[in-house]
Formats: structure tokens, C-alpha cells, sequence
């Protein structure tokens, strides 16, 4: 809920602005109060009348505009307010707020203000990929603003790739993360999750059952108490939770490097199911059937273990590492070793034999392991496990 919270709808004029619209709607069903602030572009995707109708609340689209100054000054304006949130943000706007400029009223109340800004950009792939934006992108996240997507996705423009803006409900995650007062907010999490693609060549690939469905369920119920999460997946089945920064990756070296760009973290969940070998030498091209029948053979290399790398790394070690184990005999014996030769602080194990129908399935039934011992938890489901593990790292780092 966002009971009470105010905020200020900066919208800039971007095809993507109508669905600043549901946005207000949603926002006010939660309780707060949205004042609404157009830029001249925006107001040629969306009419100030229907913003304003849906806000229930009066436009403020010009900088100059005696009676708003009369009623209540731009600069006050946007220190009333708990959150300004600006969707979309244009490769324009950011830009101008990147730069510090002030020449409409948007962004005199974006460098005006002391308020938290969380920017939610749409534009062209190419505009978005471009060095420019993305210097912006830097600048404007080192003065601490939040940044929610894009996402990769089609566009309006008749082009695919990153630059989509992020849909109504994880805007919405976004704002409610933003304002949650859980255990651990302030507290940066990592999670890996889902299986790794190893590639034979282009076409071909090695994969594992994972359906990424732990892994998911851990960083959202991470975010739910209020935690920043790093979500670093290989391609799953399930999609990615709402709230949380998406990280993308196919292979589990890919998986490394995402994990390393990820550090420093306060508390690190390797959920994933990374494949422990690749194909030493992929193949560039489609490797074709031989006339004489002769059957291809495939050479093996060891990926990195990525918990180990982590656990082992000395100085900017997370504070508290959990690790899985997917074992299907001796569970305790084989998860107790494992947290050992890994060198991470819990591992949670769980028996992935067929018949327990986990691998994959809805359920699961683990065993915490720490340095306390084996702690065994009911058969419940990924969702459950995922909640009573987040709480469990909430009271571990508060007593930190
Ligand atoms: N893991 C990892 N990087 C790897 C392999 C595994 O980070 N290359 C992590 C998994 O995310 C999980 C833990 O290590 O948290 C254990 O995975 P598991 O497959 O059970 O263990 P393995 O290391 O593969 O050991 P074994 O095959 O001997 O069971």
C-alpha cells in the first residue's frame, strides 16, 4: 500500500506516455495522491484534461504560469513531495537532467528538489544504447537517482531490443519497494537463478531441468522485506519477479562475470542450477552430419563454480553466502561437505530424486545447513521456503 505517500507524475513526451495513465489509476488505488506535471511533448501523446481527470488533481505544465506560482511555487512544488517519479523519461529529459539544465518546468523542479527521483526511461533502442544516454544513464544514477528498466521487448517503432519501458506493475513494485520499510531495506541481496545454456554451436546447446522457480521466489521475497536485489538468471522457465534488477545470461561464464559486476553485496543466494561443464571449444558454425556417418564428438571443460569463486574471494566477500545443494544421496552428508569445500556460510539442500518430484515441480522440502548443523524444514512450497528463508537472512544481517 502507498497510503498517503505523495507523488509527483513528471511526464515526458514519449509514445510510451499513455501508459502514465494506468499508472495514476493504480497509484491512487493504493492510496496515494498523484500531482501530475506535463512536459510541452508530452502533451502531444496525452491531454492534460485526462491526467487530470484521473489524478483528480491539477496539472502543472508551465514554468511561468502566474496563478500556479501564486498557489504554490515550482520549488515547493516538488519539495512536497515524497517520491518524484518520471515516466517515461526521454532520452531528452534525461539528458537535460543529466546536465542540470532548467528550461521548462519539469526539469526547474527536478534540479529544484532534495526529493528521492526515480526515472523510468522509453525510448529507441538505438538512442538507448547510444554512449550518450548511457553517460547520462551513469551520471544521473551516481546522483543517486533509481532507475526502473527498460526492458528488451518490440516497439512502437517498429524495432526490438532494450529501450521498452518497463510495464505498470513493476513500476509499481518499483514505487512500492521505494517506500517499503522491511528488515532489510537498504540492503543490497544478490540471487542467481535458473539453469545455464552451454552452447555446442550456434543452434545447439547443454542445459539442465531448473526452472528458475526457487530462485525467483527468493529475490522476490527478498524484495518484499524491502531489499535491493541484484537477479541474476540464466534463461528460465518462470518469469522474473517484479521489483527487481534483472540481470540476463545464457552461460555460467557469463554468469561469473554478472555476479562480479553485482559485487559488493551484503548477502549473496546461488540458486542457480549452473552447469558444471561446457563444451570446450563451441563451435562458430552449425556443426553438420558427416556422409560417412562419423558421429561428432564433444570435449568437455570445467565451468567456474561460481559460489566457490565467491565464498573464497577474501576482501569484498559478501557477509553472508548461501549456496544450494541438489543432491540425491546422503543428503545432509553430501550438503555438509559441500558447504565446506565451497567455503560459503548455509547451504540449502534438497533431494532431487525423480520420484520427490522437486526438480522442476512446485514443492520442496530443504535442509538448512549451517554452522549450527542440519536443520530440517517441512515439505512446503517454493514460495514458502523462499519467504522463510528471506526472513532468516533479515534477522541474520540485522544482528550483524
Ligand atoms: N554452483 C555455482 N557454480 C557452478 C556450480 C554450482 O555457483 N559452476 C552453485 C550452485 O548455484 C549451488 C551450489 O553451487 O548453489 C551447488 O550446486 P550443486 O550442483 O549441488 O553442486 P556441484 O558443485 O555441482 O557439486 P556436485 O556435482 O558434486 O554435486
Amino acid at each position: 500500500m502507498l497510503t498517503s505517500k505523495r507523488i509527483l507524475l513528471v511526464i515526458a513526451g514519449g509514445i510510451a506516455a499513455y501508459k502514465s495513465l494506468d499508472l495514476i489509476r493504480r497509484l491512487r488505488e493504493r492510496g496515494a495522491s498523484v500531482t501530475p506535471v506535463l512536459t510541452k511533448a508530452a502533451e502531444e501523446f496525452v491531454t492534460p484534461l485526462s491526467v487530470s481527470a484521473l489524478a483528480g488533481a491539477k496539472v502543472y505544465r508551465d514554468l511561468f504560469d502566474l496563478t500556479d506560482e501564486a498557489e504554490m511555487g515550482h520549488i515547493e512544488l516538488s519539495r512536497s513531495a515524497d517520491l518524484i517519479l518520471v515516466v517515461p523519461a526521454t532520452a531528452d529529459l534525461m539528458a537535460r537532467m543529466a546536465t542540470g539544465r532548467a528550461d521548462d518546468l519539469a526539469s526547474t523542479l527536478l534540479l529544484a528538489t532534495d526529493t528521492p527521483v526515480m526515472v523510468v526511461p522509453a525510448m529507441n533502442v538505438r538512442m538507448w544504447t547510444h554512449p550518450a544516454t548511457q553517460r547520462n544513464l551513469a551520471t544521473l544514477k551516481g546522483d543517486g537517482i533509481a532507475v526502473v528498466g527498460p526492458v528488451e521487448g518490440s516497439m512502437a517503432c517498429g524495432e526490438f531490443g532494450p529501450g521498452r519501458m518497463s510495464e505498470v506493475p513493476e513500476i509499481l513494485a518499483a514505487v512500492e519497494d521505494f517506500f517499503a520499510e522491511g528488515p532489510l531495506k537498504g540492503r543490497r541481496i544478490l540471487v542467481t537463478s535458473g539453469p545455464t545454456h552451454e552452447p555446442i554451436d550456434p543452434v545447439r546447446y547443454i542445459a539442465n531441468r531448473s526452472s528458475g522457480a526457487q530462485g525467483t521466489a527468493i529475490a522476490a521475497a527478498l524484495a518484499a522485506l524491502g531489499a535491493e536485489v541484484v537477479f541474476v538468471t540464466g534463461p528460465a522457465d518462470v518469469p522474473s519477479p517484479a521489483g527487481v534488477q534483472v540481470v540476463k545470461v545464457q552461460s555460467a561464464r557469463e554468469m561469473l562475470e554478472a555476479v562480479q559486476a553485482a559485487l559488493p553485496v551484503e548477502a549473496a543466494v546461488f540458486a542457480a542450477a549452473v552447469a558444471d561443464w561446457r563444451v570446450a571449444s563451441a563451435s562458430g558454425s552449425k556443426i553438420k552430419k558427416q556422409p560417412g556417418g562419423a558421429l561428432p564428438v564433444l570435449e568437455f571443460a570445467e565451468n567456474p563454480d561460481i559460489l566457490a569463486t565467491v565464498s573464497q574471494m577474501g576482501p569484498g566477500r559478501p557477509p553472508l553466502v548461501v549456496g544450494f545443494a541438489a543432491e540425491t544421496d546422503d543428503v545432509v552428508v553430501n550438503a555438509t561437505a559441500k558447504r565446506a569445500r565451497k567455503g560459503c556460510d548455509w547451504i540449502v539442500a534438497n533431494d532431487v530424486r525423480p520420484e520427490t518430484g522437486i526438480m522442476g515441480g512446485s514443492e520442496n522440502a530443504v535442509i538448512l545447513i549451517t554452522d549450527q548443523g542440519a536443520e530440517d524444514w517441512p515439505r512446503m512450497t517454493k514460495e514458502a521456503v523462499a519467504t522463510r528463508l528471506a526472513a532468516r537472512i533479515a534477522e541474520t544481517l540485522e544482528t550483524e
